[in-house]
């Protein structure tokens, strides 16, 4: 029987190219998300191009009452059962600033709800004894910077729950990988002008199938922000608060 896939956040743009690699290997797909007409047209287009099953599901990661009907749904398609994240939001720091409660949406969007999901689905997971978790953090969450820091917080917390989901899932036969992208020409990022070293959602998709097959534990797409991270994680604090990075 073929794989299942739950993908939250299925109408983000880098979901989208995954889903379609997923779909032509013949995988089910499982598609969570807010806006059921787009959905319902990916799960068409997903059938066309070779899904055993693509199936769309309403989930909101502000809403934990969504949770528990995706992951009936992917149970019930049968197959291994695996789980990629890829619900976030990136809101303007500036928008923050003169909305705070905007914080609590960033935070559900990128942490607490994918957590909370995965908690979840974590029996399902730990009682079969095989399959993948996908997380998609961010490079942001490597270091707070000026420019997105809320943001990076809830990617920090996301990542660092990955880890310890890992240490756990690991044991069980279970893999997790992290994903840190730098910036991914998708909706995320449009109308934003010189952000360095742009990958395209279709290559970061690539990046991921490849280093799900390899059991990466943390893949940085493009595979330049790993020596970039490292180089920005070590400046001393003193020196990066004055930095505009
Ligand atoms: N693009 C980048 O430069 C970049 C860099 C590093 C990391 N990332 C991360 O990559 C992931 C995918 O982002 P993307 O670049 O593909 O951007 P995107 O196209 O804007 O995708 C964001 C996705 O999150 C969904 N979402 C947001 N809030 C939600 C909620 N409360 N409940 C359910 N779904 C919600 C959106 O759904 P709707 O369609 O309903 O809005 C959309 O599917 C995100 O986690 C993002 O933080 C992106």
């Amino acid at each position: 029987m073929s794989d299942t896939w739950i993908v939250l956040g299925a109408t983000s743009t880098i979901a989208g190219a995954f889903a379609r690699k997923l779909a032509e290997r013949g995988d089910g797909l499982i598609l969570a998300g807010r806006r059921m007409d787009a959905l319902d047209a990916m799960a068409t287009d997903l059938t066309e191009r070779g899904a055993s099953r693509a199936e769309p599901v309403s989930f909101d990661a502000r809403d934990p009452g969504s949770f528990a009907a995706v992951l009936d749904a992917a149970q019930a398609a049968g197959g291994t059962l695996n789980v990629a994240v890829f619900v976030g939001s990136m809101p303007e720091q500036s928008a923050i600033d003169a909305d705070p409660a905007l914080v609590d949406g960033v935070i559900a969007d990128s942490f607490t709800g994918p957590t909370r999901f995965l908690t979840l689905a974590l029996p399902v997971l730990e009682a079969q004894g095989k399959g993948t978790v996908v997380g998609v953090g961010s490079v942001a969450g490597d270091r707070g910077r000026l420019g997105n820091y809320v943001y990076g917080a809830a990617k920090a917390g996301f990542a660092t729950y990955l880890s310890g989901l890992r240490n756990r899932l690991g044991r069980a036969g279970v893999h997790v990988l992290t994903v840190k992208p730098g910036p991914v020409d998708t909706a995320m990022t449009r109308g934003m002008e010189g952000l360095p070293f742009m990958a395209q959602p279709e290559a970061v998709a690539d990046d991921i199938l490849r280093a799900v097959a390899k059991g990466t534990n943390v893949l940085y797409t493009k595979r330049i922000w790993l020596p970039i991270m490292m180089v920005i994680r070590a400046i001393p604090e003193r020196v990066f608060k004055k930095m505009e990075i």
